[in-house]
């Protein structure tokens, strides 16, 4: 950059040399020779730009790559509270708009910045050496140019997140459309959709436009101020020349270096303005980063015994969702599971079976009450390892768009095919997934839609029982499956728990 901005400023002193000793001179080897000159300096300038321009952005997309993966690997720790509060669509938009913006700023507009300021300060020296008086001119206009800058910039900043929260918004509302598209269908739902969407989309562009507006202005001003400056120099300069204090090539030199000082100062202004909306989208980024996981382990997390046990207690319970403080989900339970103990929770929905499950597997912490898996109050252990102890079949079955080998491997990567087999024919899954067209091959489409309810359940059940954890939780795990296949599964939950 610096090699790139001394061949644009030295470019200035041959012309003050063509033009002083060539043209005014008359000599035309003076003349050939300094044109040869220029050539070279033209060469170098390319080269250095190459090599600017290539290192630049390339931190830039590095910048981008490091950051999406910090920000994905923190938002794995989140607690499935900060979900709940936090839609998806909305943290999905923040990790790719966001980081791409992030990605633009740092690859061109930052060394856009940086480029313009060195460019500017040199030709600012330039500019001394060649009229003092002339370069205290323009240092006096300067502030007049900077402070509709800064004052614009702040108010460009503030807009620009609003801007990028209302993008998250439409997000956030497509994300959930496409993925209940049946839904959405079958009731006929699409004109409210087209319409929601639509206000979030306009909402969008509003927010946009305010940004832009203040943008607009801001280049406006600054490109008024900055030739209007330049002007006022140039006729100053001008009677200096007619008197005979200055020579035609360093008038032309001083042009040439104001025109620089210029331009670098508006292409500064202008992407000060890229600069405040890159600081909005990084404030965003680090409110995700600055969130503490609610669920972590403790300094020195007590270790669970070895071998396992597969005990399960609760002692008096008492929880209610962050999102319904006041409304106790759970009572002052108690409950008590023996090892190889099989025990069914029965309450009618709402009751608040699942939401024992998930206190089990620590997603939450009690207000009141103990949680103890083999023994050992899960709050003062790892709650990996806690998780590492249990395998779940949730009330609707996960499954990924993946092939079965990656779906049923889920919780134990390393398990080899026949382990595998084993535990599709310990959940009477083997007849249908042999009937599917690529056999275990198959890939499932985005969140299991090839398969149908009873299907998906049976291979929440393989994976469960692959995964060969102490602890077993079906929830409500034959509620998507018809008469015969419910039998089925019982039948295959009581072998896998015995
Ligand atoms: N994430 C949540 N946030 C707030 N309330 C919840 C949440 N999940 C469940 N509830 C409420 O907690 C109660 C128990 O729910 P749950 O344990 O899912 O019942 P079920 O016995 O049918 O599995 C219900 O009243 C439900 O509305
Ligand atoms: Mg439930």
């Amino acid at each position: 950059m610096l090699v790139a901005a001394g061949c644009t400023l030295a470019v200035g002193q041959g012309l003050k040399f063509v033009v002083d000793r060539g043209f005014s001179a008359g000599d035309a080897d003076e003349l050939d020779r300094a044109l040869f000159a220029l050539l070279a300096i033209i060469a170098a300038m390319s080269v250095a730009t190459y090599v600017r321009f290539y290192n630049v952005s390339w931190i830039g997309e590095r910048v981008t790559a490091d950051l999406r993966k910090r920000v994905f690997d923190h938002l794995l720790t989140l607690s499935p509270g900060f979900f709940e509060v936090t839609r998806t669509g909305e943290v999905i938009s923040r990790l790719t708009n966001d980081t791409t913006m992030l990605e633009s700023v740092i690859g061109s507009s930052l060394s856009m910045a940086l480029r313009n300021i060195v460019l500017g300060i040199g030709a600012l020296i330039l500019l001394m050496l060649t009229s003092l008086k002339l370069t205290l001119l323009v240092l006096g206009g300067l502030p007049v140019v900077v402070l509709p800058i800064i004052l614009f910039g702040r108010r460009v900043r503030r807009l620009s997140r609003t801007s990028q929260d209302r993008v998250a918004d439409t997000g956030a509302y497509v994300d959930e459309a496409i993925h209940e598209i049946r839904t959405v269908q079958a009731y006929a739902h699409e004109p409210q959709d087209r319409r929601a969407y639509g206000d979030r989309v306009e909402a969008a562009f509003g927010a946009g436009v305010r940004r832009i507006r203040q943008r607009a202005l801001l280049i406006g001003a600054v490109i008024f101020l900055v030739f209007v400056a330049v002007g006022i120099i140039l006729w100053i300069g001008g009677h200096d020349v007619l008197a005979g204090r200055l020579s035609a090539g360093q008038l032309s030199a001083f042009v040439f270096y104001s025109v620089i000082v210029a331009s670098s100062v508006g292409a500064v202004s202008e992407v000060a303005g890229e600069l405040q909306r890159a600081a909005g989208a990084t404030e965003r980024l680090l409110e995700i980063l600055d969130t503490p996981p609610e669920i972590a382990a403790p300094a020195s997390p007590s270790p669970l015994p070895e071998p396992p046990q597969g005990t399960v207690a609760l002692e008096a319970v008492t929880f209610a969702y962050p999102s319904r403080p006041g409304d106790p989900a759970l009572s002052s339970l108690s409950l008590k599971v023996a090892t190889g103990e099989r025990v069914a929770l029965v309450g009618p929905s709402g009751a608040g079976k699942t939401t024992v499950f998930q206190l089990l597997l620590r997603f939450y912490d009690p207000q009141a009450g103990r949680v103890l898996i083999d023994g050992v109050d899960v709050r003062t252990a790892d709650p990996r390892a806690v998780r590492g102890r249990i395998a779940v079949v949730p009330q609707d079955p996960v499954i990924f768009a993946a092939s079965v080998w990656d779906n049923v491997r889920y919780g134990r990567p390393d398990a080899t095919d026949a382990e595998v087999r084993d535990a599709c024919e310990a959940a009477y899954a083997t007849e249908f997934l042999a009937r599917l067209p690529q056999g275990m091959d198959s890939e499932l489409g985005e969140r299991g839609v090839r398969l149908s309810g009873g299907q998906r359940q049976r291979l929440a059940i393989a994976r469960a029982v692959l995964a060969r954890r102490p602890i077993l939780l079906l929830d409500e795990a034959t509620s998507a499956l018809d008469a015969e296949s419910e039998r089925t599964v019982q039948r295959c939950s009581s072998r896998s728990t015995g």
